[in-house]
């Protein structure tokens, strides 16, 4: 008799968490499904472009060397020249004539702040290396963030095929 009272007992119990068990994973469920369907499945989607933006990132990288590299090698240093009009208020192209900024005569592939008589900032001194097409351009796109406290005072070129003009045009330079 107590036997048989305990285990209905016990069976009730289980049989109620059990229903509680499977109606709650039936709400779960339910809450789950709409959830995706509606601003859970939103947040899934954000998640994914979120990947694909990390992983376009590293592509775009590679993607823009090559680009600036196929950039240059269509270059037009004659479309160049006129965008050197944003840096002639400053630079001059002879050897050893010095304005605002020191002579751009032979600057690429030249040691960087190597120009004779003039007064360079601390920062470009600093600088070792030289003037390979990649560090003009990642200088002349944003002098002030290539070569932060230079005394340059230009907010650079964005545009990758002027840039790419322009350096051919400074390779015409000599030096
Ligand atoms: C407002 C004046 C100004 C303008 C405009 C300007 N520059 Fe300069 N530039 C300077 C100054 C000043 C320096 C020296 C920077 C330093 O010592 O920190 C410099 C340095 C440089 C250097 C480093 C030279 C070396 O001998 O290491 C390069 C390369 C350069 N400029 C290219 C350009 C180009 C290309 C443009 C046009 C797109 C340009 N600059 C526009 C003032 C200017």
């Amino acid at each position: 008799m107590f036997d048989t009272m305990t285990m209905t007992k016990v069976l009730g119990a289980v049989c109620g968490s059990l229903l509680v068990f499977l109606l709650g994973s039936w709400v779960a469920d339910t809450i789950y499904h709409t959830g995706e369907a509606g601003h859970g499945g939103e947040d899934h989607a954000q998640g994914y472009v979120v990947e694909v933006a990390t992983a376009d990132t590293g592509t775009e990288e590679v993607v823009e060397e090559i680009d600036f590299a196929s950039l240059m090698a269509e270059a037009n240093a004659e479309k160049g020249a006129k965008v050197f009009s944003k840096c002639k208020a400053c630079h001059k192209v002879e050897e050893g004539k010095h304005g605002t900024g020191p002579s751009l005569f032979g600057i690429v592939d030249k040691d960087i702040a190597a120009a004779d008589g003039y007064g360079y900032s601390d920062v470009l001194i600093g600088m070792d290396g030289t003037w390979t097409v990649d560090a003009l351009s990642g200088f002349i796109e944003n002098p002030k963030a290539y070569a932060p406290g230079t005394k340059m005072g230009f907010k650079g070129i964005s545009k990758p095929t002027d840039r790419a003009n322009l350096i051919a045009y400074l390779e015409t330079l000599g030096g």
